[in-house]
């Protein structure tokens, strides 16, 4: 028997418990699941779209009736006597009595580079299983390379192509990273850039982005990258009143230039609804003044500082060097990047641009399914 079988059901009024072959139950509710019926006259057949809205369902809804038939549960309501017949396998998946525990993330430091995650820009037009295996690294770890990728202006667009939408901004659709005499960004400069994510003071913020390189016949200049998450997770275990203040309270970031003036807000560590770490912005060169209060203004410079320290450790630091034809991929509400000072006199030129997460995920999707 498959361990999704349904092998009992329960019915009390506004609920019913069902027990599943491997010995787990589940409670659902009779609103619940009338809400997620999946019959053709509750959801477009063409398309799984749901046809009403909840405020046409009865507040009093209850189950009459339910019965195991096979592999599926079939339930009848009341008082509108709708019957829907739920796959035992989806109800255990959707299952919220007992939710199943979120996976476990691989966070990473200094180690992952005895093991980069790369891959050739051939294979990942070529190979369905290499272009996935490729964006997996960005769902797993938020960080990806990629070698021998043409050494072409505008290439940078054409990687996100293979996945996605270029999120194009006051920047461009592109932009070149190349020291000028006029920076309107100290990108643009041969200044060390420590490790930060990209724009944050757009709302929403770019879920990813790509530098691409087209030169590299200065000194120095070496890429750094850093998993945010980890910092997080490290200040949490070390100073956890500093990592509670860095969620609670937002900071300003702002940007301004001759052609936009660009300002969000956010907390350099955000968590979601389930108190994990969803997003980490960190940006030297682009926060605003603090403005959280007198109170806690000393408190909150000591917790950002030792953020700061710790995104700063070695052990965290990932390092390697762009050679023309290398291209990598960050997702930038994880993991941080930067730069060492550029030097010589030789010319470094690379090219960089945004997309979404979005659409990444869900070309991987599709691509696992297939
Ligand atoms: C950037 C950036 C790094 C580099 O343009 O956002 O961080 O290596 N550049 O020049
Ligand atoms: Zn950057």
């Amino acid at each position: 028997m498959a361990v999704s079988t349904i092998t009992d059901v329960e019915v009390q009024g506004d609920r019913l418990t069902v027990g599943w072959a491997d010995g787990r139950r589940g409670l659902f509710h009779a609103i619940w699941l009338r809400d997620n019926s999946p019959e053709p006259d509750a959801r477009d057949p063409r398309n799984g779209q749901k046809l009403f809205n909840i405020t046409d369902l009865a507040p009093e809804t209850v189950i009459a009736e339910a019965a195991i038939d096979g592999p599926l549960l079939t339930v009848a309501f009341a008082p509108d006597g709708h019957r829907a017949r739920f796959d035992g396998a989806w109800l255990k998946a959707h299952c919220y009595s007992a939710p199943e525990a979120a996976p476990e993330r691989r966070l990473w430091g200094a180690e992952l580079k005895e093991d980069l995650p790369t891959a050739r820009y051939d294979a990942v037009v070529a190979d369905h299983a290499v272009r996935a295996r490729w964006l997996g690294h960005i769902r797993d770890l938020g960080f990806a390379l990629l070698t021998g990728v043409p050494a072409e202006p505008g290439m940078v667009c054409r990687v996100v192509d293979l996945f996605g939408f270029v999120r194009e901004t006051n920047y461009g659709r592109l932009f070149d990273v190349r020291a000028e005499p006029e920076p309107t960004n100290l990108a643009f400069t041969g200044l060390r850039l420590s490790c930060h994510t990209d724009n944050p003071y757009r709302d929403p913020v770019p879920g990813l982005q790509l530098l691409h390189c087209l030169v590299s016949e200065n000194d120095g200049g070496e890429s750094i990258v850093v998993d945010g998450f980890k910092a997080a997770a490290l200040l949490n275990e070390e100073t956890p009143d500093d990592f509670a203040l860095l969620t609670r309270h937002g900071v300003p970031f702002r940007f301004e230039s001759e052609d936009a003036v660009l300002e969000a807000r956010a907390p350099l560590i955000r968590l979601d609804d389930r108190g994990r770490v969803e997003e980490v912005r960190f940006n030297n060169r682009s926060i605003a003044s603090f403005d959280v209060g007198a109170a806690i203004m000393p408190a909150f410079y000591r917790a950002y500082r030792r953020f700061a320290e710790i995104l700063q450790r070695p052990a965290l630091e990932v390092g390697f060097r762009l050679e023309p034809g290398d291209l990598f991929m960050v997702d930038n509400r994880r993991v941080l990047h930067g730069r060492k000072t550029v030097g010589g006199s030789g010319h470094r030129h690379l090219q960089g641009c945004y997309a979404d997460k979005d659409s990444l995920l869900s070309t991987l999707r599709l691509l696992e399914a297939r």
